[in-house]
Protein backbone atom coordinates (compact mmCIF):
# COMPACT_ATOMS: atom_id res chain seq x y z
CA UNK A 1 0.00 0.00 0.00
CA UNK A 2 1.17 3.48 -0.82
CA UNK A 3 2.36 6.15 1.65
CA UNK A 4 -0.14 8.95 1.81
CA UNK A 5 1.34 11.42 -0.79
CA UNK A 6 3.30 14.04 1.06
CA UNK A 7 4.25 11.02 3.27
CA UNK A 8 1.08 11.50 6.40
CA UNK A 9 -2.31 11.44 5.85
CA UNK A 10 -3.67 14.62 7.21
CA UNK A 11 -6.31 15.25 9.69
CA UNK A 12 -8.02 18.48 10.14
CA UNK A 13 -11.03 17.37 11.94
CA UNK A 14 -11.69 19.19 15.75
CA UNK A 15 -10.96 16.88 18.64
CA UNK A 16 -13.90 15.79 20.19
CA UNK A 17 -13.36 17.20 23.34
CA UNK A 18 -12.55 20.75 22.02
CA UNK A 19 -15.08 21.05 19.42
CA UNK A 20 -17.65 23.09 21.79
CA UNK A 21 -14.65 25.68 22.41
CA UNK A 22 -13.76 25.82 18.64
CA UNK A 23 -17.73 26.39 18.19
CA UNK A 24 -18.50 29.07 20.19
CA UNK A 25 -15.41 30.61 19.02
CA UNK A 26 -16.33 30.55 15.74
CA UNK A 27 -19.56 33.07 16.21
CA UNK A 28 -17.08 35.48 17.50
CA UNK A 29 -14.82 36.09 14.64
CA UNK A 30 -15.59 37.20 10.75
CA UNK A 31 -17.66 34.75 8.64
CA UNK A 32 -17.79 33.85 4.96
CA UNK A 33 -20.08 31.63 3.16
CA UNK A 34 -19.26 28.74 0.53
CA UNK A 35 -20.89 26.56 -1.50
CA UNK A 36 -21.75 22.83 -0.85
CA UNK A 37 -18.95 21.80 -3.36
CA UNK A 38 -16.42 23.98 -1.30
CA UNK A 39 -17.75 22.91 2.01
CA UNK A 40 -16.97 19.33 0.46
CA UNK A 41 -13.44 20.08 -0.86
CA UNK A 42 -12.53 21.45 2.79
CA UNK A 43 -14.19 17.95 4.26
CA UNK A 44 -11.91 16.00 1.68
CA UNK A 45 -8.61 18.06 3.20
CA UNK A 46 -9.78 17.20 6.68
CA UNK A 47 -10.41 14.00 5.87
CA UNK A 48 -6.52 13.57 4.38
CA UNK A 49 -8.09 12.61 0.84
CA UNK A 50 -5.68 15.99 0.12
CA UNK A 51 -2.73 15.46 1.73
CA UNK A 52 -0.65 17.14 2.06
CA UNK A 53 -2.65 20.08 2.28
CA UNK A 54 -3.92 21.35 5.26
CA UNK A 55 -6.35 24.39 4.08
CA UNK A 56 -6.90 26.51 0.58
CA UNK A 57 -3.57 27.66 -1.09
CA UNK A 58 -1.55 30.51 -0.07
CA UNK A 59 -0.29 32.88 -3.43
CA UNK A 60 3.04 31.13 -3.30
CA UNK A 61 1.38 28.06 -3.51
CA UNK A 62 -1.47 28.90 -6.17
CA UNK A 63 0.81 30.13 -8.51
CA UNK A 64 3.63 26.93 -8.10
CA UNK A 65 0.14 24.51 -8.92
CA UNK A 66 -1.26 26.64 -11.97
CA UNK A 67 2.04 26.97 -13.68
CA UNK A 68 3.73 24.00 -12.53
CA UNK A 69 0.79 21.42 -11.52
CA UNK A 70 3.38 20.94 -8.42
CA UNK A 71 3.28 22.50 -4.80
CA UNK A 72 6.53 24.76 -4.02
CA UNK A 73 8.11 22.14 -2.96
CA UNK A 74 7.91 19.96 -6.18
CA UNK A 75 4.98 17.79 -4.78
CA UNK A 76 2.81 16.84 -7.45
CA UNK A 77 -0.46 18.78 -7.30
CA UNK A 78 -2.63 19.38 -10.19
CA UNK A 79 -6.12 20.94 -9.32
CA UNK A 80 -5.79 23.96 -7.13
CA UNK A 81 -8.02 24.26 -3.77
CA UNK A 82 -9.53 27.51 -3.51
CA UNK A 83 -11.45 29.72 -0.99
CA UNK A 84 -12.71 32.68 -2.82
CA UNK A 85 -14.55 35.31 -1.13
CA UNK A 86 -16.42 38.55 -2.10
CA UNK A 87 -14.06 41.99 -1.43
CA UNK A 88 -16.44 42.64 1.11
CA UNK A 89 -15.87 39.74 2.84
CA UNK A 90 -12.47 40.12 2.49
CA UNK A 91 -12.63 43.79 4.05
CA UNK A 92 -13.42 42.22 7.43
CA UNK A 93 -10.51 40.30 7.77
CA UNK A 94 -6.47 40.35 7.96
CA UNK A 95 -3.96 38.19 7.65
CA UNK A 96 -3.39 36.67 10.87
CA UNK A 97 -6.73 36.33 12.09
CA UNK A 98 -9.32 33.48 11.87
CA UNK A 99 -12.36 33.38 10.36
CA UNK A 100 -15.52 31.31 10.43
CA UNK A 101 -16.83 29.58 7.22
CA UNK A 102 -20.46 28.57 6.71
CA UNK A 103 -22.80 26.74 3.94
CA UNK A 104 -26.13 27.12 3.87
CA UNK A 105 -26.37 28.93 6.60
CA UNK A 106 -24.66 26.10 9.03
CA UNK A 107 -20.89 27.03 10.23
CA UNK A 108 -18.51 24.19 9.98
CA UNK A 109 -15.00 25.12 9.57
CA UNK A 110 -12.37 28.11 10.59
CA UNK A 111 -9.85 28.93 9.03
CA UNK A 112 -6.64 30.58 10.14
CA UNK A 113 -5.59 32.82 7.26
CA UNK A 114 -2.12 33.45 5.73
CA UNK A 115 -2.77 35.00 2.81
CA UNK A 116 -5.38 37.61 0.53
CA UNK A 117 -4.71 37.71 -2.99
CA UNK A 118 -6.52 38.53 -6.41
CA UNK A 119 -5.78 36.41 -9.30
CA UNK A 120 -5.94 36.31 -13.19
CA UNK A 121 -8.67 34.01 -14.03
CA UNK A 122 -7.80 33.38 -17.87
CA UNK A 123 -4.15 32.30 -16.60
CA UNK A 124 -5.46 30.16 -14.34
CA UNK A 125 -8.19 28.62 -17.02
CA UNK A 126 -5.59 28.32 -19.50
CA UNK A 127 -3.51 26.25 -17.81
CA UNK A 128 -5.97 24.51 -15.62
CA UNK A 129 -8.48 23.34 -18.57
CA UNK A 130 -6.33 24.07 -21.45
CA UNK A 131 -9.15 26.72 -22.29
CA UNK A 132 -10.87 30.35 -21.85
CA UNK A 133 -14.36 29.24 -24.12
CA UNK A 134 -16.83 29.59 -21.11
CA UNK A 135 -18.66 26.69 -22.60
CA UNK A 136 -16.58 25.18 -20.44
CA UNK A 137 -18.27 23.86 -17.12
CA UNK A 138 -15.25 24.32 -15.26
CA UNK A 139 -14.16 27.70 -16.78
CA UNK A 140 -18.12 28.82 -16.32
CA UNK A 141 -17.24 28.19 -12.84
CA UNK A 142 -14.37 30.00 -13.04
CA UNK A 143 -15.38 32.99 -14.35
CA UNK A 144 -18.61 33.08 -11.19
CA UNK A 145 -15.99 32.38 -8.78
CA UNK A 146 -15.30 35.62 -6.17
CA UNK A 147 -12.43 38.04 -7.06
CA UNK A 148 -10.08 37.44 -3.67
CA UNK A 149 -8.74 34.39 -2.72
CA UNK A 150 -7.44 33.19 1.13
CA UNK A 151 -4.64 31.11 2.00
CA UNK A 152 -4.06 29.43 5.27
CA UNK A 153 -4.75 26.73 7.40
CA UNK A 154 -8.47 25.08 8.43
CA UNK A 155 -10.33 22.50 10.79
CA UNK A 156 -13.52 20.99 10.62
CA UNK A 157 -15.65 21.53 13.97
CA UNK A 158 -19.11 20.59 11.90
CA UNK A 159 -18.80 17.17 10.02
CA UNK A 160 -21.48 16.71 7.25
CA UNK A 161 -22.95 13.08 6.90
CA UNK A 162 -22.38 12.91 3.34
CA UNK A 163 -24.94 11.95 1.62
CA UNK A 164 -24.43 8.09 1.08
CA UNK A 165 -23.11 8.01 4.71
CA UNK A 166 -22.76 3.96 4.64
CA UNK A 167 -20.41 4.29 1.28
CA UNK A 168 -18.26 7.20 2.66
CA UNK A 169 -15.44 5.88 4.06
CA UNK A 170 -12.03 7.98 5.16
CA UNK A 171 -8.61 7.26 3.95
CA UNK A 172 -8.19 5.88 7.46
CA UNK A 173 -11.05 3.48 6.97
CA UNK A 174 -10.14 2.28 3.63
CA UNK A 175 -6.44 1.74 4.18
CA UNK A 176 -7.69 -0.72 7.09
CA UNK A 177 -10.50 -2.24 5.17
CA UNK A 178 -7.83 -2.94 2.34
CA UNK A 179 -5.74 -4.84 4.71
CA UNK A 180 -8.48 -6.50 6.69
CA UNK A 181 -9.62 -7.65 3.36
CA UNK A 182 -5.94 -9.03 2.45
CA UNK A 183 -5.55 -6.58 -0.60
CA UNK A 184 -1.98 -5.76 -1.09
CA UNK A 185 -2.24 -3.89 -4.51
CA UNK A 186 -5.83 -2.07 -5.21
CA UNK A 187 -6.83 -0.57 -8.50
CA UNK A 188 -8.67 2.78 -8.04
CA UNK A 189 -11.33 3.60 -10.85
CA UNK A 190 -12.95 6.97 -10.95
CA UNK A 191 -16.41 7.34 -12.40
CA UNK A 192 -19.00 9.59 -12.88
CA UNK A 193 -21.52 7.37 -14.79
CA UNK A 194 -23.48 4.22 -14.37
CA UNK A 195 -21.58 1.53 -15.30
CA UNK A 196 -21.42 -0.07 -19.18
CA UNK A 197 -19.98 -2.98 -20.47
CA UNK A 198 -16.65 -1.07 -21.37
CA UNK A 199 -16.48 0.40 -17.82
CA UNK A 200 -17.01 -3.52 -16.38
CA UNK A 201 -13.88 -4.75 -18.92
CA UNK A 202 -11.34 -1.61 -18.15
CA UNK A 203 -12.64 -2.49 -14.19
CA UNK A 204 -11.97 -6.41 -14.84
CA UNK A 205 -9.00 -6.86 -17.08
CA UNK A 206 -7.22 -4.12 -14.08
CA UNK A 207 -8.61 -6.90 -11.78
CA UNK A 208 -6.77 -9.65 -13.58
CA UNK A 209 -3.22 -8.55 -12.21
CA UNK A 210 -4.42 -6.59 -9.19
CA UNK A 211 -6.11 -8.38 -5.52
CA UNK A 212 -8.49 -5.82 -5.34
CA UNK A 213 -10.71 -3.26 -7.47
CA UNK A 214 -12.08 0.04 -5.89
CA UNK A 215 -15.28 1.48 -7.31
CA UNK A 216 -14.57 5.09 -6.21
CA UNK A 217 -17.88 7.16 -7.97
CA UNK A 218 -17.87 10.69 -7.59
CA UNK A 219 -20.59 12.36 -5.88
CA UNK A 220 -21.31 15.70 -5.84
CA UNK A 221 -22.33 18.69 -8.10
CA UNK A 222 -22.32 17.55 -12.09
CA UNK A 223 -23.32 18.85 -15.39
CA UNK A 224 -27.20 18.47 -16.12
CA UNK A 225 -27.83 15.30 -18.39
CA UNK A 226 -25.41 13.03 -15.90
CA UNK A 227 -26.85 10.57 -13.99
CA UNK A 228 -27.67 11.41 -11.02
CA UNK A 229 -25.87 9.98 -7.44
CA UNK A 230 -28.14 7.25 -6.48
CA UNK A 231 -28.76 5.50 -9.92
CA UNK A 232 -24.74 5.53 -10.00
CA UNK A 233 -25.02 3.53 -6.42
CA UNK A 234 -27.75 1.39 -7.34
CA UNK A 235 -26.62 0.45 -10.57
CA UNK A 236 -22.63 -0.41 -9.65
CA UNK A 237 -24.36 -2.19 -6.69
CA UNK A 238 -26.25 -4.23 -8.99
CA UNK A 239 -23.41 -4.86 -11.15
CA UNK A 240 -20.99 -6.44 -8.24
CA UNK A 241 -23.53 -8.47 -6.72
CA UNK A 242 -24.52 -9.90 -10.35
CA UNK A 243 -20.83 -9.88 -12.20
CA UNK A 244 -18.52 -10.15 -9.80
CA UNK A 245 -16.14 -12.55 -7.48
CA UNK A 246 -17.44 -11.98 -3.62
CA UNK A 247 -14.19 -10.38 -2.43
CA UNK A 248 -12.66 -8.79 -5.38
CA UNK A 249 -14.56 -5.29 -5.74
CA UNK A 250 -15.22 -3.06 -3.35
CA UNK A 251 -17.61 0.34 -3.58
CA UNK A 252 -17.08 3.74 -1.96
CA UNK A 253 -17.91 7.30 -3.22
CA UNK A 254 -16.34 10.35 -3.00
CA UNK A 255 -17.85 13.31 -2.67
CA UNK A 256 -16.33 15.49 -4.65
CA UNK A 257 -17.09 17.65 -7.93
CA UNK A 258 -16.22 17.30 -11.17
CA UNK A 259 -13.87 19.56 -12.78
CA UNK A 260 -14.37 18.31 -16.42
CA UNK A 261 -10.25 19.49 -16.39
CA UNK A 262 -9.23 16.44 -18.25
CA UNK A 263 -5.34 15.43 -18.21
CA UNK A 264 -4.96 17.62 -14.64
CA UNK A 265 -8.38 16.23 -13.09
CA UNK A 266 -6.56 12.78 -13.94
CA UNK A 267 -3.70 13.82 -12.03
CA UNK A 268 -5.67 14.81 -9.32
CA UNK A 269 -7.98 11.83 -9.13
CA UNK A 270 -4.68 9.58 -8.75
CA UNK A 271 -3.34 11.61 -5.64
CA UNK A 272 -7.06 11.21 -4.15
CA UNK A 273 -6.74 7.55 -4.70
CA UNK A 274 -3.20 6.90 -3.46
CA UNK A 275 -4.53 9.09 -0.37
CA UNK A 276 -7.78 6.29 -0.08
CA UNK A 277 -4.48 3.26 -0.20
CA UNK A 278 -4.61 2.44 -3.49
CA UNK A 279 -1.68 1.43 -5.55
CA UNK A 280 -2.85 1.55 -9.02
CA UNK A 281 -5.36 4.01 -11.14
CA UNK A 282 -7.37 3.63 -13.87
CA UNK A 283 -7.13 5.85 -16.87
CA UNK A 284 -8.79 4.91 -19.79
CA UNK A 285 -9.91 6.82 -23.10
CA UNK A 286 -11.33 10.80 -22.29
CA UNK A 287 -10.98 10.84 -18.49
CA UNK A 288 -12.43 13.54 -17.29
CA UNK A 289 -12.99 14.92 -20.27
CA UNK A 290 -15.78 16.64 -21.63
CA UNK A 291 -16.79 18.23 -25.18
CA UNK A 292 -13.61 18.11 -27.26
CA UNK A 293 -11.49 20.05 -25.29
CA UNK A 294 -8.80 17.23 -24.70
CA UNK A 295 -7.50 14.33 -26.98
CA UNK A 296 -9.05 10.90 -25.88
CA UNK A 297 -5.55 10.21 -24.56
CA UNK A 298 -4.16 13.64 -23.06
CA UNK A 299 -5.36 12.94 -19.63
CA UNK A 300 -2.85 9.60 -19.73
CA UNK A 301 -0.11 11.43 -21.91
CA UNK A 302 0.11 13.64 -18.75
CA UNK A 303 1.48 10.89 -16.56
CA UNK A 304 5.14 11.25 -18.17
CA UNK A 305 5.50 14.64 -16.28
CA UNK A 306 4.96 13.02 -13.04
CA UNK A 307 6.83 9.70 -12.84
CA UNK A 308 7.16 10.86 -9.12
CA UNK A 309 3.48 10.45 -8.24
CA UNK A 310 3.72 7.42 -6.07
CA UNK A 311 0.64 5.50 -7.61
CA UNK A 312 1.11 3.51 -10.92
CA UNK A 313 -1.37 4.58 -13.19
CA UNK A 314 -3.11 1.84 -15.72
CA UNK A 315 -3.91 2.80 -19.15
CA UNK A 316 -6.24 1.36 -21.35
CA UNK A 317 -6.75 2.45 -24.80
CA UNK A 318 -10.85 2.30 -26.27
CA UNK A 319 -13.10 -0.68 -25.56
CA UNK A 320 -16.09 -1.70 -27.83
CA UNK A 321 -18.03 -4.48 -28.41
CA UNK A 322 -16.55 -6.75 -31.53
CA UNK A 323 -19.20 -7.89 -33.52
CA UNK A 324 -16.68 -11.05 -34.95
CA UNK A 325 -15.11 -11.61 -31.53
CA UNK A 326 -18.16 -11.52 -30.00
CA UNK A 327 -17.76 -9.54 -26.70
CA UNK A 328 -15.93 -6.51 -25.40
CA UNK A 329 -12.90 -5.92 -26.61
CA UNK A 330 -10.26 -3.33 -27.09
CA UNK A 331 -7.71 -1.81 -30.33
CA UNK A 332 -4.46 -3.79 -28.85
CA UNK A 333 -6.42 -7.33 -28.59
CA UNK A 334 -8.48 -6.94 -31.96
CA UNK A 335 -7.99 -7.88 -35.32
CA UNK A 336 -10.79 -6.76 -36.93
CA UNK A 337 -11.97 -3.62 -38.13
CA UNK A 338 -14.42 -0.54 -37.92
CA UNK A 339 -17.39 -2.39 -39.43
CA UNK A 340 -17.11 -4.94 -36.62
CA UNK A 341 -16.99 -2.47 -33.98
CA UNK A 342 -19.40 -0.92 -31.87
CA UNK A 343 -18.33 1.97 -29.87
CA UNK A 344 -19.44 1.93 -25.80
CA UNK A 345 -21.55 5.33 -26.69
CA UNK A 346 -22.48 6.71 -23.10
CA UNK A 347 -24.26 9.55 -24.40
CA UNK A 348 -26.69 6.95 -26.81
CA UNK A 349 -27.36 5.40 -23.59
CA UNK A 350 -28.40 7.67 -21.85
CA UNK A 351 -30.56 8.96 -24.40
CA UNK A 352 -32.06 5.73 -24.60
CA UNK A 353 -32.71 5.36 -20.98
CA UNK A 354 -34.43 8.76 -21.02
CA UNK A 355 -36.57 7.64 -23.37
CA UNK A 356 -37.38 4.51 -21.03
CA UNK A 357 -36.01 2.18 -23.55
CA UNK A 358 -33.10 -0.52 -22.72
CA UNK A 359 -29.97 -0.14 -23.96
CA UNK A 360 -28.57 -3.00 -26.36
CA UNK A 361 -27.53 -5.75 -23.39
CA UNK A 362 -23.90 -5.65 -25.82
CA UNK A 363 -23.86 -2.11 -24.10
CA UNK A 364 -24.83 -2.42 -20.89
CA UNK A 365 -26.14 -5.09 -18.49
CA UNK A 366 -29.59 -5.95 -18.47
CA UNK A 367 -29.76 -5.77 -14.40
CA UNK A 368 -28.14 -2.12 -14.58
CA UNK A 369 -30.53 -0.70 -16.94
CA UNK A 370 -33.49 -2.42 -14.91
CA UNK A 371 -32.08 -0.91 -11.53
CA UNK A 372 -31.71 3.13 -13.58
CA UNK A 373 -35.40 2.84 -15.61
CA UNK A 374 -36.51 1.58 -11.52
CA UNK A 375 -35.86 5.49 -10.81
CA UNK A 376 -37.92 8.18 -12.45
CA UNK A 377 -35.61 11.11 -13.32
CA UNK A 378 -31.89 8.55 -13.40
CA UNK A 379 -30.43 12.29 -14.85
CA UNK A 380 -29.38 15.52 -13.75
CA UNK A 381 -31.56 18.57 -14.84
S1 LIG B 1 -14.95 10.15 -16.02
O1 LIG B 1 -15.24 11.54 -16.33
O2 LIG B 1 -15.21 9.80 -14.64
O3 LIG B 1 -13.59 9.81 -16.48
P1 LIG B 1 -16.47 7.83 -16.95
O4 LIG B 1 -17.24 7.57 -15.71
O5 LIG B 1 -17.21 7.56 -18.22
O6 LIG B 1 -15.99 9.35 -16.98
O7 LIG B 1 -15.15 6.96 -17.02
C1 LIG B 1 -14.59 6.27 -15.97
C2 LIG B 1 -13.24 5.69 -16.40
O8 LIG B 1 -13.46 4.70 -17.45
C3 LIG B 1 -12.26 6.68 -16.99
O9 LIG B 1 -10.94 6.31 -16.64
C4 LIG B 1 -12.46 6.55 -18.48
O10 LIG B 1 -11.31 6.94 -19.18
C5 LIG B 1 -12.70 5.04 -18.61
N1 LIG B 1 -13.51 4.66 -19.81
C6 LIG B 1 -14.81 4.94 -20.03
N2 LIG B 1 -15.23 4.38 -21.18
C7 LIG B 1 -14.17 3.73 -21.72
C8 LIG B 1 -13.95 2.95 -22.92
N3 LIG B 1 -14.90 2.71 -23.80
N4 LIG B 1 -12.72 2.46 -23.13
C9 LIG B 1 -11.70 2.68 -22.25
N5 LIG B 1 -11.85 3.39 -21.12
C10 LIG B 1 -13.07 3.92 -20.83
Amino acid sequence: MPRPHGGKLVNRLTKASKIEKVKTEALEIPKVSVSHELRLDFENIAFGLYSPLKGPLTETEFDSVVSKGRLSNDIPWSIPILLDVTEDEASKFNVGDSIAIESNGELFAVVEVDDKYGWDKEFYSINIYKTIDSEHPGVAKTNRMNPVLVGGSMEIFNEHPGKFPKYRLKPEETRFLFKEKGWRTVAGFQTRNAPHMGHEYVQKTALSFVDGLFINPLIGKKKAGDFTDIAIIESYQALIDNYFLKNAATLVTLEMEMRYAGPKEAIHHAIVRKNYGNSHFIVGRDHAGVGSYYGPFEAQEIFEDYPDLGIAPIFFRNFFHCNKCGGPQNDKVCPHGDEDRENFKGRIMRKLLAEGKNPDPTQMRPEVTETILRHEKPFVE
